[in-house]
């Protein structure tokens, strides 16, 4: 079984939803309001977890009772809990999500996941040594990117970073990454007015372009290709970027070849959109491979 440790962040997602979005100073009438466990990191562990993954989480919660769901609910998906540690003082991550017009807009609200710093991190650097791969977002402080991106190089650890939400990435750390995921407006954040084409061919087989239902592109050294996403008919998108990348690390991690893995991973993101919640509709293994 391979060893995935996933460095990052965890939340309650409160969901509402609504036949649209409320303008500046408007007040509506939403349809339904949920709670369930998301938060970017710990939406990766599940999905690989899910998919037969041994999953290690290194992240934080706060001293709520928000925080103690998040850990059963990763305790519940078989991921190691053991580098998840409360932070009495502060509040449990939380997204704020509407879900309208088919679409969501999400406002997240780091709590706990500011205390994931790079001395907390270096406390489960037995366990990172351990990973095959190790998986990282940016809902977590920036110089713990950093610490990571410098970690795995002078480890020659195989890392993946997913730069979301946009923010800026430092050349230090986009050379050291293994593979950078982005959206097409991550991208935009990271590498400004550059071409497309231009970007991908500088990163071969490591720069994954994720474009929603056009799927993913990447140069593979030769050409740019395209990975098609498949056709659903979607529930909710929340956390289709994280069954992606949870689903691609294990697929990488177990040796497939990128262009495999992305088929392997744009599959099991589709199920995934299929129910509600972002962690509602992560495949199981079985379901994903029995679609292929
Ligand atoms: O990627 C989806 C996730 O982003 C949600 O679960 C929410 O927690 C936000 O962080």
């Amino acid at each position: 079984m391979v060893h995935i440790v996933v460095v990052g962040s965890t939340s309650m997602d409160l969901v509402v939803t609504a036949n649209k979005r409320p303008g500046a100073g408007e007040t509506i009438l939403g349809e339904s309001f949920y709670t369930v466990p998301g938060g970017k990191g710990a939406n990766q562990a599940v999905a690989a977890a899910r998919l037969g993954a041994e999953v290690s989480m290194v992240g934080c919660v706060g001293g709520d009772a928000f925080g103690e769901k998040i850990v059963h609910n990763l305790k519940e998906n078989g991921v190691s809990v053991t580098n998840v540690e409360p932070v009495p003082h502060l509040s449990s991550g939380t997204a704020h999500i509407t879900l309208a017009e088919g679409d969501n807009s999400i406002i997240f609200v780091k709590g706990a996941n500011d205390e994931v710093t790079p001395a907390y991190v270096e406390k489960a650097s037995s366990t990172l040594m351990d990973a095959d791969i190790i998986m990282v977002q940016q809902e977590i402080p920036a110089e713990t990117v950093e610490y990571i991106a410098d970690f795995c190089k002078k480890h020659h650890k195989k890392w993946l970073l997913n730069p979301a939400p946009a923010r800026e990435v430092s050349e230090k750390t986009i050379e050291s990454a293994t593979f950078l995921t982005p959206n097409e407006h991550e991208f935009a954040v990271m590498f400004g007015e550059e071409l497309r084409s231009e970007v991908l061919a500088r990163y071969p087989n490591k720069l994954l372009i994720t474009e929603g239902e056009n799927g993913v592109r990447y140069f593979n050294g030769i050409r740019e290709e395209v990975v098609p996403s498949y056709v659903v008919e979607p529930v909710d998108t929340t956390g289709a970027g994280d069954t992606f990348n949870g689903a691609f690390a294990v697929a990488i991690a177990e040796g497939k070849a990128i262009n495999e893995a992305i088929r392997f991973a744009n599959l099991a993101a589709s199920i995934s959109i299929t129910k509600f919640g972002a962690q509602g509709g992560m495949p199981m293994r079985e379901e994903v491979v029995g679609k292929l």
